[in-house]
């Protein structure tokens, strides 16, 4: 595999979580598969006033506990550590930066990384415009001597039109080309995926329309609730935090047309496509199309779960959703006449990700007068997470007299083959990014398509109290309303953690 050209990784908001659960350990986990370049460092940035010895305990701890790769040896862990440095200063402060550039340059000489440097923003998002301002202020944006890429952490912006203000701040400071603007859910492997069932083979794609699909389902189910993070949540709601930017990106993938060539301008330009043709859902319909909830306290497993409004950070009187289920169209030659239902929630019974393709039924039935046989339709699951594959279910005929017909599952795990290693999402972006790849990064416009479709729901709801908040308990499916959406079938497949699970029950 292609290695990256030597550069410094600066981490702003190197002192929060996400650097200690995701981003450290994911180099780690690259330098581990001898992904790095020879000549490298990471720089951790933030106000937290660590020195270097006590900013790499820190990593150290955080590769133990959550890298894929790391096998207990303390020397290859000490070894990678050595590459990490740690600068504290006042990121708010523009008189700061002097001293951060002179560190930085001194660490570039010592290195020999010429000048190549990417800017990694992991930190709180009222900082996403400020801190790139001030890099452009020291020429850190200049790319005549070596390169400057600068990698945006979501959320990405509150509102339409906040992201359209921070995408204008950051074209400010920086070109398009240079901004990576991250959503980890193309990182992952089973989403690449993805393309390659639909645009490497020919048995899929001649099928994948409004003649013989009748509608498309997405789940993203999580079986934890909000985990101390009331306060971000609070502000968020399941809309913001999952719908607006995983979700959307996983409907565009399946709805895209397929690009001319696997490259950063002709996939974006056809994610964006999808996202323009997203038909509005007018403001007096809003209930017809979308239900949201909030997990009220039940009991799972004999333990008690409390209710969202008493999670720490939250308002006792919180509207702010939970669940969110949505049924929408794309008004293109493709998907004409097309539902689309995507859903996602908290304290849901299960942690599952997955796409459903639902086939139009048979047109005429020769073997069966059975209602429930004559409605079924063939179905093609398409597991991101956990037990990632894809599984067919169609119908075939039960051995002996007669003909009765029964829906049986074809499947495919991946942990069935051999010696596959499946990087996380962050190794596989941060990998790209050092390669200068951003077909796997959001474009700005991209960002904003879908804004514009998710904004003024989100309006609708603050604006009108008179649309419902459903209660759910924990640990169930999400409000009952949200079955009401799907025409023709009645319901939502109800899948288990286990690719060819579904039904009433699931294993909690
Ligand atoms: C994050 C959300 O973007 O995605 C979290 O902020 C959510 O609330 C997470 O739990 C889900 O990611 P994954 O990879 O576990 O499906």
């Amino acid at each position: 595999m292609r290695k990256p050209e030597k550069h410094i990784l600066i981490i702003f908001g190197a002192s929060g979580d996400l650097t200690y659960r995701k981003l450290i350990p994911s180099i780690f986990d690259l330098y581990n598969q001898n992904l790095l370049p020879e000549k490298f460092g990471v720089l951790g940035v933030g106000r937290s006033k660590l020195t270097n010895e006590t900013f790499r305990e820190k990593m150290g701890r955080g590769i133990e506990n959550f890298s894929s790769r790391y096998k207990s040896e303390k020397s290859e862990k000490n070894d990678f550590l050595k590459m990490v440095q740690y600068y504290s200063f006042n990121t708010k402060d523009e008189n700061e930066y002097n001293g951060f550039n002179d560190y930085l340059q001194k660490m570039d000489n010592q290195l020999n990384t010429d000048g190549n440097f990417i800017f990694y923003l992991a930190t709180p998002p009222a900082m996403y415009s400020l801190i790139p301002q001030f890099l452009a202020q020291h020429n850190l944006n200049s790319e005549e001597k070596g390169f400057k890429r600068l990698i945006v952490e979501k959320p990405f912006g509150y509102d339409l039109q906040s992201a359209q203000e921070l995408n204008a701040k950051l074209l400010e400071a920086f070109n398009e080309n240079q901004i990576y603007r991250i959503d980890h859910y193309l990182g992952k492997e089973t989403v690449q995926n993805l393309m390659v069932t639909r645009f490497a083979n020919g048995i899929f794609e001649p099928l994948w329309n409004r003649r013989y699909i009748h509608h498309i389902e997405i789940t993203s189910a999580e079986d934890i609730g909000v985990e101390g993070r009331g306060g971000y949540y609070e502000d968020s709601g399941a809309m913001r935090d999952m719908v607006q930017n995983h979700l959307m990106l996983l409907a565009s993938l399946v709805a895209m047309e397929p690009p001319a060539v696997v490259d950063a301008d002709s996939l974006r330009n056809e994610i964006v496509k999808v996202l323009q043709s997203l038909r509005p859902i007018p403001k007096d319909k809003i209930e017809e199309h979308v239900v949201r909830g909030q997990y009220t306290a039940s009991t799972i497993k004999d333990k008690h779960i409390p209710g969202y409004r008493e999670e720490k950070g939250v308002n006792p009187q919180s509207r702010t959703e939970t669940f969110v289920a949505m049924k929408f169209f794309i008004d293109n030659w493709r998907w004409s006449g097309v539902p689309f239902y995507i859903r996602t929630g908290k304290y849901l019974p299960t942690r599952v990700t997955e796409v459903v393709i639902h086939y139009q039924k048979t047109p005429h039935h020769i073997f069966s007068h059975d209602e429930n046989v004559k409605n079924e339709h063939n179905q093609l699951v398409i597991r991101i997470q956990p037990d990632e594959g894809i599984l067919i279910k169609y119908n075939m005929k039960m051995p002996g007299g007669g003909f009765e017909v029964q829906n049986v599952n074809m499947d495919f795990h991946y942990r069935d083959l051999n010696n596959t290693y499946l990087p996380s999402a962050y190794e596989r972006l941060l990998l790209d990014a050092m390669l200068g790849d951003a077909t796997l990064y959001s474009r700005g416009d991209a960002v904003e398509a879908a804004w514009k479709f998710i904004d003024p729901v989100i309006k609708a709801w603050k604006s009108n109290p008179n649309i419902k908040m459903h209660g759910y308990p924990a640990g169930t499916w999400g409000p009952e309303e949200s079955d009401k959406l799907i025409e023709d079938t009645k319901t939502w497949r109800y899948p288990c953690k286990n690719l060819e699970g579904d039904g009433e029950y699931c294993e909690l």
